[in-house]
């Protein structure tokens, strides 16, 4: 399976900070932005990926994740001109996909919850059509929103309606099986002018291909769009971070913990970080119980998947 992020567009609702920066580069907490979907998709063991981005911003990223291989994955870099809309992405990205399976996964999209690693295993093991992700929000008007019936069967899904038949917004994470490139050219762009990922996921659902996995309540998602969602996320992470003493989204720590990085260049990245975020990958090189904690986790993984 490929992976996709989509890190285009002119984050306008964060301006002036975005005048000059892209959004998908700027911080949450001590990390770029990008680095909690692309931690997403390394979760999920995806290791072929391509990040979408404009072209003035694309040396930037390239400049700060390289090819990948620092990682241990395979990254590629296109161009979105315009912001056409999200499910461009598969134009966009089609000779990468050539034929494939493939997670899209938005920029400015953090999720944060228990399970979610083999959760992620397991939908991208048992892809039939579509599958994306419902949670509950309290304002669904801004987002996607699935509705279902009482067997949690959906039966609509509709891009930010007036008046939303259920509080389930569909987050920015979506997994496609091999015919969404030649779905995705069959759309046609919306009164905005773009060419909506909910189209896409429609064409799923009257061909009754589309899964919906609920993120239950103990899930925190969050679509880092505005100001205040942004210091919110950088909060949330920086609560999260000290309370634990795990980080989100390191990727370091989730390369070594996938054995795509030896202890040998952990060290070299500890060393490249005069400061906390080195202390602690010199701390996960060093210290038995945080490969026993990974260890454990993975364990309780392959219970919960045999479980199945
Ligand atoms: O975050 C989840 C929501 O994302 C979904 O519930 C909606 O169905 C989906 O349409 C989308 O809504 P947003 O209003 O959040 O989309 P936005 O235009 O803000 O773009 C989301 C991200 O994708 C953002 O980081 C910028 C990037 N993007 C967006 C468009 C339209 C691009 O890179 N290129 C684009 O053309």
């Amino acid at each position: 399976m490929k992976g996709i992020i989509l890190a285009g567009g002119k984050g306008t609702r964060l301006y002036p900070l975005t005048l000059v920066n892209n959004k998908h580069l700027l911080p949450v907490y001590q990390k770029p932005m990008i680095y909690y979907p692309l931690s997403v998709l390394m979760l999920a063991d995806i290791r072929d990926i391509l990040i979408i981005t404009t072209p003035q911003d694309l040396e930037r990223f390239q400049t700060l994740l390289g090819d990948g291989s620092a990682y241990g994955i395979r990254l590629q870099y296109a161009v979105q001109e315009k912001p056409n809309g999200i499910a461009e992405a598969f134009l966009i990205g089609e000779s990468f996909i050539a034929g494939d399976q493939v997670a899209l996964i938005l920029g400015d999209n953090i999720f944060y919850g228990p399970g979610f690693t083999p959760l992620l295993r397991r939908v991208k093991r048992q892809l039939k059509g579509a599958t994306v992700f419902g949670h509950r929000v309290k304002d669904p008007r801004r987002f996607g929103v699935v509705e279902f019936d009482d067997q949690k069967r959906v039966l609509s899904i509709e891009e930010k309606p007036v008046e939303p038949k259920s509080d389930f917004a569909i987050t920015g994470l979506y997994f496609y099986d091999h015919n969404v490139v030649d779905l995705a050219r069959q759309l046609k762009k919306s009164e905005r002018g773009e060419l909506e990922i909910t189209d896409l996921n429609a064409l799923y659902l009257q061909q009754n291909r589309l899964n919906v996995e609920l993120l239950g309540r103990g899930y925190v998602w969050m679509d880092v769009g505005t100001h205040e969602a942004l210091n919110e996320a950088s909060e949330f992470i920086r609560h999260i971070e000290m309370r634990q003493g795990f980080k989100v989204g390191c990727l370091e720590e989730i390369s070594y913990y996938m054995k795509t990085m030896s202890k040998k260049d952990l060290l070299r990245h500890a060393g490249r970080f005069k400061n906390e975020y080195g202390s602690y990958l010199l701390d996960i090189a060093k210290r038995q119980h945080v490969q026993q904690y990974w260890e454990e986790h993975e364990s309780r993984r392959e219970w919960i998947e045999n479980a199945k």
